[in-house]
């Protein structure tokens, strides 16, 4: 059933688990993710930036996550805007039916984060679709916005309190040591559980969210590699820290980079395995299938949403 996420984050901070969202741009992929929280039992989001809505077209996007819920009546899916990048898009989501929109204020001061954020809450909430919001900035490539490493700015938890406060927001995108895409630490993967626990001290009822939470699985990047990619040095966060993550108060995880790869490596595969390939149905369909591998290892054994519906 299509659903905000108000019950969702209820139940994983109540139960101590998060909720995948995950990031869509075309038919295999939803059908990927959407089997995958079927088949383990779990709730789930999906969701789209604006260029995947530019790409795949809000109607399309849409239609295709109308299927999902007719097949899938029991699982609670959110559609979900990422990365709003101003009151404008957001608006064009919620009038279309997105049932929740981030408002991506993070690369505005203070003051204006909290202005425009006000501004998407106030339309959000007068159409019961609900808003994430961002403070703090994460190291690396955010759609059009690059924040170099050494600009990596940690959430204040003081400040996250005050902007949760004044903005009215259902859920809060933290920085803690994440960053999106496929090469997210140099040496030792680390988040700043610390800050963590201090945020969640001071908005305990505040739902947080973990953005650039990709492990850039191993497992895709060399299959990648091995089938003729170039990737070479990626890394990603850990299973164990995000299961860490999980159980302690972050409730959103977002992924996207993993199921570029998955995509990739599947794809890859069968165009190394067989040059004649050309039927679109051969090489998506193990693409498709990989994407739902990678999607139900990290409800199950990951973020533990399995069987929460
Ligand atoms: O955080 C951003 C997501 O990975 C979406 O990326 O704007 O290329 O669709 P995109
Ligand atoms: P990754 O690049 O780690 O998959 O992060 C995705 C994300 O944060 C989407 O908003
Ligand atoms: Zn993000």
């Amino acid at each position: 059933m299509l659903v905000t996420t108000t019950d969702m984050f209820k139940k994983s901070m109540e139960e101590k688990f998060a909720i995948g969202a995950f990031n869509v741009n075309n038919m295999e992929i939803i059908q990927g993710i959407v089997d995958a929280a079927a088949e383990s039992k779990s709730p789930v989001i999906l969701q789209a930036s604006s260029s995947a809505i530019k790409y795949a077209r809000i109607n399309y996007l849409m239609k295709m996550v109308e299927a999902a819920i007719e097949e899938h009546p029991e699982i609670p899916i959110a559609i979900h805007l990422d990365h709003g990048p101003d009151f404008e898009t957001a608006k064009m989501c919620i009038d279309n039916g997105f049932t929740s929109v981030m408002i991506d204020g993070s690369k505005y001061d203070f003051e204006k984060n909290v202005e425009l954020t006000k501004q998407v809450v106030e339309y959000a909430h007068s159409k019961g679709v609900v808003v994430e919001a961002e403070l703090g900035k994460l190291a690396g490539i955010e759609d059009d916005v690059n924040v170099s490493a050494s600009d990596a700015m940690y959430t204040d938890p003081d400040q996250a309190k005050e902007f949760v406060e004044r903005t009215g927001c259902d859920s809060l995108a933290i920085a803690i040591g994440t960053s999106h895409g496929a090469y997210k630490f140099k040496g030792e993967a680390k988040l700043r559980f610390d800050i963590l626990k201090e945020i969640k001290e001071k908005i305990p009822n505040t739902p947080i969210v973990l953005h650039g939470a990709s492990t850039v699985i191993p497992k895709l990047v060399n299959m990648c590699n091995e089938y003729g990619g170039n990737i070479p040095g990626a890394k990603g966060v850990p299973d164990e820290i995000l299961h860490e993550a999980s159980i302690s108060g972050v409730s959103k995880i977002n992924v996207d980079t993993d199921l570029r790869l998955a995509m990739t490596a599947g794809i890859r595969k069968v165009f190394a395995e067989d040059p004649s390939a050309f039927d679109p149905r051969k090489y998506l369909t193990p693409a498709r299938d990989l994407i739902k591998e990678t999607v139900k290892h990290k409800m199950i054994d990951v973020f533990g949403s399995a069987n929460r519906i």
